[in-house]
């Protein structure tokens, strides 16, 4: 993909690659037009992830029993529906839970992303946004934007933000979004949506952009880099240069 793409450039930060071509599709490369950046600390090339979900679906079943031998009142039940429904409603239709990008992903995020210079971010599905607030204090020439469509991630996301000159939070459905308002896109979502996810990017992302997914890729199509945070959850981090 990158020999495909010639010297691709930051739009609106003014920065180009070095132009080095294909043979020098290093990161070292990839990031040029951010300075002279390594692989974030704590990350390792291309590892792989450890498997977390085993311990969390063993602790259904003991959880069912304990509930009903505990005997709760039923409008609990109904409380705990409704307030699950606020957080994951996004279950339902995109396939997507809501769960966070740890702080130490995020800060490799930043570290991807320029000191210098305008440049605009978005989180496709941000929860209540703490990672744009980790990244805008790291990246204080940038513009971040979340979009969130669970009710309470948003509202809380909202009201934190609400003061905030470059992080802003929207609710609402990001299949709605232009992404080709953004130099760098995130999203970490889940498998379900990523082949969708990837054509709308494809189709609507400026030349040299970048579009990162933090674990889920895109059927059939490497990331240009892969980074894995080296970390109890592996997390990674793939990068495509649109
Ligand atoms: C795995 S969480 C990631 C949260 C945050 N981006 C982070 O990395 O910490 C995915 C989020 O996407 C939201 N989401 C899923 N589908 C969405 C949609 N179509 N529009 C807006 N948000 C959506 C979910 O509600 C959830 O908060």
């Amino acid at each position: 993909m990158w020999s495909q793409v010639p010297t691709p450039g930051w739009v609106g930060t003014g920065r180009t690659q070095d132009g080095r071509g294909a043979e020098g599709n290093t990161r070292r490369q990839f990031f040029a037009p951010f300075g002279d950046l390594d692989v974030p600390k704590g990350f390792v090339k291309n590892g792989d992830a450890i498997d977390w979900w085993l311990p969390i679906q063993a602790l259904f079943v003991p959880s069912i029993i304990l509930a009903w031998r505990l005997d709760f009142p039923p409008s609990l039940y109904l409380a705990a529906f409704v307030l699950l429904w606020l957080v994951f409603r996004s279950n339902l239709r995109d396939r997507v839970p809501f769960y966070l990008t740890n702080r130490g992903t995020w800060l490799a995020v930043s570290e991807i992303l320029p000191r210098h210079g305008a440049f605009k971010f978005v989180d496709l599905g941000c929860g209540w946004g703490g990672g744009l607030a980790v990244l805008a204090k790291q990246c204080k020439s940038g513009e971040f934007l979340g979009v969130e469509s669970a009710p309470l991630p948003f509202l809380l996301g909202w009201l934190s933000f609400r003061r905030d000159a470059n992080c802003r939070i929207r609710f609402g459905d990001f299949w709605n979004e232009d992404l080709g308002c953004y130099d760098v896109v995130y999203a970490f979502l889940s498998p379900a949506p990523m082949p969708r996810l990837w054509r709308k990017a494809r189709n609507e992302m400026k030349p040299g952009s970048l579009f990162i997914s933090n674990t889920f890729g895109v059927p059939d199509l490497p990331p240009n880099e892969t980074l894995t945070l080296q970390d109890v959850r592996a997390a990674k981090l793939l990068v495509w240069r649109m």
